[in-house]
């Protein structure tokens, strides 16, 4: 996607062949900074700290990250030791598992001496493919999103709402859940975002806000809490979110909150989409609520705001009392039964076992 003209991915080499450069999402909106990174320390560090985030945009990074540790010491010691460090990066997303397998998976075989070319090469193949993807997926949603533009009878605006980041800075680029909406947006549907701040680390507020607004979607931030009684008021045609993890059974994993807004869409018959890559179903699970592991983050992400003083610094603010503990559960789970549809890059389906398997045959275990 484009930054005042200038397309950007989110992650790609740098020109001297020596490093990866990322954009700092934990600075957006109010600085757009580039980091190199070095070192599989350092990719480590981007992906455990945010500074890279998003289910797509972690596996990208950690695969980079192999073949950052390549260059350094290609032997099966050194291949081992760089994929524990990125697995214990973070651990509900599960498109980091499946970056790490894959690209270990081709380096294995091989002659240390061919390792870094080799995962250099696989890691810009996974980056390529998640671009294509996630087109695909924008492709898809994009009929759906005509199919209710023709139906719902408001020809001036089509209300999407949407929780987290989904967009092109959680992926290489594109996004999962945006990528439907920059589509529908560039064909001329009168679409409308309602962003869901996303408390505690405000993905919404800072991030889809900051790039629906560079790209020109119309689009308006709300309270975490205020889905519901937006679409009490017939003023959401559709939820579209994203995922860090799917069942094979269509129980879908995503930023904490999601749960509620399924609740709240299925109560007020509201579409609720969720818009994934393959890469992100773990086809080993069957009930999300019990298996998928929900990472807990630092107590400091609640307990504190950072923001944009009006001398143009860059702060945090504490907004709970002293002492007063804190829970941030970063994930949650909804059901199977609260998904309207899943959005792949091969097409739509039911967020079910067969459902899936009618698109994705291959990878049914039996
Ligand atoms: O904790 P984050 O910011 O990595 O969580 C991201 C989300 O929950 C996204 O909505 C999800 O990864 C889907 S991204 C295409």
């Amino acid at each position: 996607m484009k930054i005042d003209g200038i397309a950007y991915r989110t992650i790609w080499p740098a020109a001297d062949g020596k490093a990866v450069e990322i954009i700092d999402q934990t600075r957006l909106p109010h600085v757009f900074s580039v980091v190199r990174l070095k070192t599989v320390a350092e990719a480590a560090t981007a992906i455990a700290d945010m500074w890279v985030r998003g289910a797509p945009l972690i596996g990208a990074t950690a695969a980079y990250g192999l073949a950052l540790a390549m260059d350094a010491d290609s032997s099966d010691a050194g291949l081992a030791a760089a994929y524990d460090m990125l697995l214990k990066t973070r651990p509900t997303a599960v498109n980091l598992h499946w970056a790490l397998a894959d690209v270990r998976g081709v380096l294995t075989p091989l002659p240390a001496s061919e390792r870094s070319a080799a995962a250099w090469v696989r890691a810009a193949e996974i980056a390529d493919a998640d671009v294509a993807t996630n087109r695909a997926i924008g492709e898809h949603g994009l009929s759906l999103l005509r199919d209710i533009s023709a139906t719902k009878g408001h020809p001036d605006r089509l209300n999407v709402l949407t929780h987290c980041n989904a967009g092109w800075l959680a992926t290489v680029d594109w996004g999962t859940a945006l990528a439907p909406i920059y589509l529908a947006h560039e064909a001329g549907l009168p679409i409308h975002v309602w962003v869901d701040e996303t408390r505690p680390r405000n993905q919404g507020a800072s991030l889809t806000a900051w790039e629906l607004g560079r790209h020109g979607v119309p689009h308006t931030v709300i309270a975490d809490n205020a889905g519901g009684h937006l679409m009490q008021h017939g003023l959401v045609d559709a939820c579209i979110v994203g995922t860090d993890r799917t069942t094979a059974t269509g129980d879908v994993c995503n930023k904490i909150g999601t749960y509620l807004k399924a609740l709240a869409a299925f109560d007020n018959g509201v579409p609720f989409f969720v818009a994934l890559p393959s890469p992100t179903i773990d086809w080993a699970l069957a009930d999300g609520v019990r298996e998928i592991p929900i990472e807990q983050r630092a107590a400091a992400e609640q307990s504190h705001l950072s923001g944009l003083t009006a001398d143009g610094r860059v702060e945090a603010v504490q907004v709970v009392p002293e002492g007063s503990p804190c829970a941030n559960y970063a994930f949650d789970v909804t059901p199977a039964r609260l998904v309207t549809a899943l959005i792949t890059e091969r097409g739509v389906c039911a967020a079910s076992r067969d459902g899936l398997a009618s698109l994705f045959p291959e990878r049914v275990i039996q």
